[in-house]
């Protein structure tokens, strides 16, 4: 069958080689793509907010799936309008996934469903929230409701820097908004909590840590990731029972009970404290880089279980996973996350011998002339699956390493806590 992702990042390139890699898929395209895509899928040039665009394009080409890889278009109702259009789409439709674009929702539906969660309050404007930030324990937590590329989330030491917090989201800094939200901190490890569902039937996909911070120990700005690993050093049995019982069932029958259900990835972030795991805030996607991460160990055929979930016939599949330990180190462009250079050549990427089990996956590339440049901040993914999260780690450096280019930089402590420590 023909299959269409849409996105450009890691994650997409990821799932392209997953597709690839399936007996069932003949050919892949991918909207709008990168050069890692464009080696083994077709990128096409359509902007991922024309849904009517990109609904043209998947009946002229026979496209049977269409996946969809990052939250804004899901956010804004892409399912909705391709499926409206008989076109079998993986992913949640856009009222499930107000899970992640309205923290807010959220928030009350962990109040309904008495799903574990920081304490929090809602505001509808600057006085009312400013009064709460007096009485509030430090550090205090300030949210803006809606989808803010990682960036609505402020972590307050101090009252004054909560108050600028609100200050800013009242202002739009990241869209026009009536209320925001403020969160008691949790103190805990963080773990990333996936599972994949057809709608009625959900399986679990596994369990992964990033690292936000752009610096080495955790250090400076939040970013996309700079690097991941799977699984989590906090899974068990017990805890994945709790989160199950105590968090993502909840949160299934609160969508059923508003008449929808989800369908797609579904990427619960989570803070484990003293063995009991707290709701921080859902993803309805797949991570990035946790997809790049977690795909390399999946056994069974991707696009045989994409199927499965846009058939509504998850119960037919019996998951198959390779049991070792996946690391990934993302190769970024000096300045990220803020401002860094695009269009600077990338140098010796295809003579790179890989060995069984190690990956690279493009991000911000683009290919010109059989030439391949930066395109973006986070720039290449290399993974390697193994025993060994430290030999894993040593094996990917040893591959960046190769590489020529003069304005990368990386973290060489992802994983530190499962290897270092
Ligand atoms: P997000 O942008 O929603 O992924 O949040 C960014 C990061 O902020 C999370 O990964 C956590 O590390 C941190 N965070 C968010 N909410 C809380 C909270 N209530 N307590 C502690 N840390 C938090
Ligand atoms: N790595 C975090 C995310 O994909 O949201």
């Amino acid at each position: 069958m023909n299959v269409l992702i849409i996105g450009s990042g890691g994650r997409e390139h990821a799932i392209c080689v997953s597709c690839k890699n399936s007996e069932f898929v003949s050919k892949i395209y991918c909207i709008p793509g990168n050069a890692g895509t464009e080696s083994i899928a077709k990128n096409i040039s359509i902007d991922i907010n024309n849904f009517k665009e990109i609904s043209h394009f998947v009946k002229k080409n026979k496209i049977e799936i269409v996946i969809v890889g990052p939250e804004k278009p899901l956010v804004d109702g892409i399912v909705d309008f391709l499926e409206e259009n008989n076109i079998k789409t993986f992913g949640p439709n856009k009222l499930a996934s107000k899970l992640e674009g309205s923290k807010i929702f959220t928030k009350k539906l962990c109040e309904k469903y008495n799903i574990p969660t920081a304490k929090f309050g809602i505001f509808k404007n600057s006085i009312d929230a400013s009064n709460f930030i007096k009485k509030c324990n430090l550090p205090i937590v300030v949210k803006a409701d809606g989808l803010a590329s990682g960036k609505g989330v402020y972590i307050c030491n101090k009252r004054d820097e909560a108050l600028i917090a609100i200050k800013e989201i009242f202002n739009g800094r990241f869209g026009l908004t009536n209320e925001i939200l403020i969160e008691e901190f949790l103190d805990g490890e963080e773990m990333s909590f996936f599972v994949i569902s057809d709608g009625e039937n959900y399986i679990p996909f596994g369990t992964a840590q990033d690292h936000k911070r752009v610096f080495e120990g955790d250090k400076g700005k939040n970013t996309g990731g700079m690097g991941a690993y799977s699984p989590s050093r906090l899974e068990n049995d017990n805890l994945n029972k709790k989160i199950i019982n105590k968090i993502i069932n909840p949160t299934l029958q609160g969508l059923r009970d508003l008449n929808t259900n989800f369908k797609g990835f579904l990427y619960a972030g989570l803070m484990i404290i003293n063995s009991e795991p707290f709701l921080i805030e859902y993803n309805v996607r797949m991570g990035d880089p946790e997809c790049q991460t977690i795909l390399p160990k999946l056994k069974s055929d991707f696009i045989k279980l994409i199927s499965a979930c846009v058939e509504k016939n998850l119960k037919s599949i019996n998951l198959e996973w390779h049991n070792d330990k996946s690391l990934c180190i993302v190769l970024c462009s000096k300045g990220y996350p803020e401002s860094y250079e695009n269009n600077i050549e990338i140098q010796n990427l295809d003579n790179i011998k890989l060995n069984q089990n190690e990956f690279i996956f493009h991000a911000g590339t683009k290919k010109d002339n059989d030439k391949i440049f930066s395109n973006g901040g986070r720039v290449l993914n290399f993974v390697v699956r193994s025993d060994s999260f430290s030999n894993n780690r040593k094996k990917a450096i040893n591959l960046i390493n190769q590489i020529r280019w003069k304005n990368g930089f990386f973290r060489k402590d992802i994983g530190y806590k499962v290897i270092d420590s």
